[in-house]
């Protein structure tokens, strides 16, 4: 949700900051800016609506210079997406100005702080919550307040959650940078130094990264590096190495990063099981020291997630219930934060997160935290060094690598991958399983690896299916059992990236609404895995069949399914379990929503509206 790249260094930024720009595109997309600062020219800032190409652009025509710089891409909030509300943000508001601003996340008390700054004679060039941090920092250098001062000064005042990287013209060669509920990463460079929102964006200049802590605030030279925490005591942080490669931001020999990352789960799922379960069983370490001792006294779960994390977590209800007898409830972050719920003891929270900075899952488990602060947090997650995982007290990591398409894929399958794992160690030490199942299960993850490339083989005939969609305006998902989220996450890729209405129905609940929609217009898309609910979905079929619905079937290669006029079946896989099956099945519903969309020209990897990590509420 909005991304921030900026730089401090003898050569010239501006190239560095658009590279790490069009890294962090996946962020938000309405727009992007540069604000550069030359020892000679002074502060100079261009801003584009749209894409960072059309910045670049806008650069290669008038080119700026500097060897202090910040940049943005934008995901609106505050202000509609034109180029007057994109960053950076300068005070005073002219051609040069003395300070700029990029920022994440949301000042909340903007409002007050804006019409403080009008009273004090203040005019405003934007919409935007960020311009008054530029007006905020320009009033207290009027007081005669040294730069640094000033923003601190400024930043004491912000309310809400933000990361910020800030110019001052009278500090040429600083860079000073904020983070407070939105991450913020800085890179270190030899005799320079780097900030970003993502490490994703600096890859290409530096492996050594500090993750700044809630409340840090650092002041960056290109050689001294300060930082202060939350009580604006100096602190040290770590230096740490990243072992991601710069072309993991790549699309490589892919069109899209979306058929990359799908075309990833298969190395994804392998690596996410490496080294946690071995001749059979889950291994004791998988979850941490301390893990076996939590789990052991577990009566429920809660898995708390958002998006598609979310029909993981639904997923997983099905087999903790079904296969440990052991009470599990998903819900939603932000309803589950703001609804006083009532959370019984021995319970288990699971906060299921790719990015582990979804605002609102960060909210839910601070409010539990503070609640009770013993009740153990367990972050199953994708980004090591994300908010989510400093604040669990277990933590499992996903390892599907950086997923940098908005739809997430692989993201997915290795969170089914890994609350499976949950289920083996929960089952374990509980005493809840038996060592047979056990073995069973994990000897179905082994082979999840190479039924996922099975299926993606599948890929052209996917891709027929989708001509057949592409000028449909609605589409209905039908699932039962487990399949039923695969059925919610099919219709959400198909609505995130084709823009094509799509809802998902329980496909017992067909006949209590849903099916008054259904005529010629309406496709109906389906999973049929082979077993004990199939023979009632065959009979949800015939419903929409007789009533001239277009149906389009994924089925277990035994499920005595055909093709017949206006019905498709494609056979996917077969002998899959009750685990891997909603992993498997959902393969094909990632390609069909990608095809269909490649067909309708959206643009795949950043759709409209759309941020890969929404760090707001
Ligand atoms: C956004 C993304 C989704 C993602 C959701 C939750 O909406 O576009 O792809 O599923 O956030 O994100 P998280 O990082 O918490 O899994």
């Amino acid at each position: 949700m909005c991304g921030i790249v900026a730089a401090v260094a003898e050569r010239q930024v501006g190239p560095i900051l658009l590279e790490g720009l069009r890294r962090l595109e996946y962020r938000g997309y309405d727009s992007a800016g540069v604000a550069l600062l030359d020892e000679e020219q002074g502060l100079a800032s261009a801003r584009a609506v749209g894409k960072v190409a059309a910045l670049a652009e806008k650069l290669e025509a008038t080119p700026i210079t500097g060897q202090l710089g910040i940049a943005h891409t934008r995901w609106a909030t505050h202000g509609v997406p034109v180029e007057r509300n994109a960053h950076p943000h300068l005070a005073p508001n002219c051609e040069h100005g003395r300070v700029a601003v990029v920022h994440n996340g949301i000042i909340e008390n903007f409002a007050t702080l804006k019409a403080e700054l009008v009273d004090s004679g203040c005019t405003f060039a934007s919409d935007t919550d960020t311009e008054v941090i530029a007006h905020l920092i320009h009033h207290q250098l009027g007081l005669g307040l040294s730069p640094e001062a000033a923003f601190h000064a400024a930043v004491d005042r912000l309310q809400g959650a933000f990361a910020l990287a800030v110019i001052i013209t009278d500090a040429p060669e600083t860079l000073f940078v904020a983070r407070q509920g939105s991450p913020l990463v800085i890179g270190v460079g030899i005799g320079e130094h780097f900030a970003a929102s993502d490490a994703l964006a600096l890859l290409p200049v530096t492996q050594s990264f500090i993750y700044l802590e809630e409340g840090d605030r650092a002041v960056i030279t290109r050689e001294v590096l300060a930082i202060t925490d939350a009580a604006s005591n100096p602190v040290e942080r770590p230096v740490r190495q990243s072992a991601q490669r710069a072309e993991s931001a790549d699309r490589g020999q892919f069109r899209h990063f979306m058929l990359k990352e799908i075309h990833e789960q298969p190395q994804a799922i392998a690596d996410t099981l490496e080294g946690r379960i071995a001749h059979g069983h889950i291994l004791p370490a998988a979850f941490g020291v301390g893990a076996d001792e939590i789990f052991a006294s577990v009566e429920r779960v809660q898995i708390i997630a958002c998006g598609t994390s979310y029909h993981a977590g639904m997923v997983a209800r099905y087999w903790f219930e079904d296969i440990l007898r052991l009470p599990c409830a998903v819900e939603v972050a932000s309803e589950f934060h703001y609804r006083n719920p009532v959370v019984s003891p021995n319970t288990l929270i699971v906060a299921l997160s790719q990015s582990g900075e979804t605002a609102d899952t960060l909210a839910a488990i601070r409010m539990l935290k503070r609640e009770d602060p013993k009740r153990p947090v367990l972050a199953i997650c994708n980004a090591p060094e994300s908010s989510l995982v400093r604040e669990s007290d277990l933590v499992l990591m996903t390892r599907a690598g950086p997923e940098i398409s908005v739809a997430s894929t692989k993201a997915f399958s290795t969170q089914l991958v890994s609350l499976a794992l949950l289920l083996l160690a929960i089952g374990r030490a509980s005493g809840r399983m038996e060592e047979a199942e056990e073995q069973r299960i994990v000897a179905g993850l082994e082979k999840v690896p190479g039924r996922i490339q099975d299926a993606l083989d599948h890929g052209d005939r996917v891709r027929e299916l989708a001509e057949l969609l592409v000028e449909k305006e609605h589409a209905l998902f039908l699932g039962r059992g487990p399949m039923y989220p695969i059925a919610m996450e099919g219709a959400l890729k198909l609505k995130e990236i084709s823009y094509i209405h799509a809802e998902a129905y329980p496909a017992g609940e067909l006949k209590h609404g849903p099916l008054a929609l259904i005529d010629e217009t309406m496709p109906v898309i389906t999973i049929a895995p082979q077993n004990e609910l199939l023979d009632k979905l065959k009979s949800n079929i015939a419903e929409v069949t007789a009533r001239g619905a277009e149906l389009f079937v994924f089925a277990d290669e035994r499920a005595g399914l055909h093709s017949a006029d206006f019905t498709h079946v494609l056979p996917v896989t077969s002998h899959v379990g009750r685990i891997s099956a909603p992993i498997i099945f959902n393969i094909p519903l990632q390609l069909l929503a990608y095809h269909v969309a490649v067909l309708k020209g959206t643009d795949v990897d950043q759709p409209r509206n759309l941020a890969k990590s929404v760090t707001v509420e």
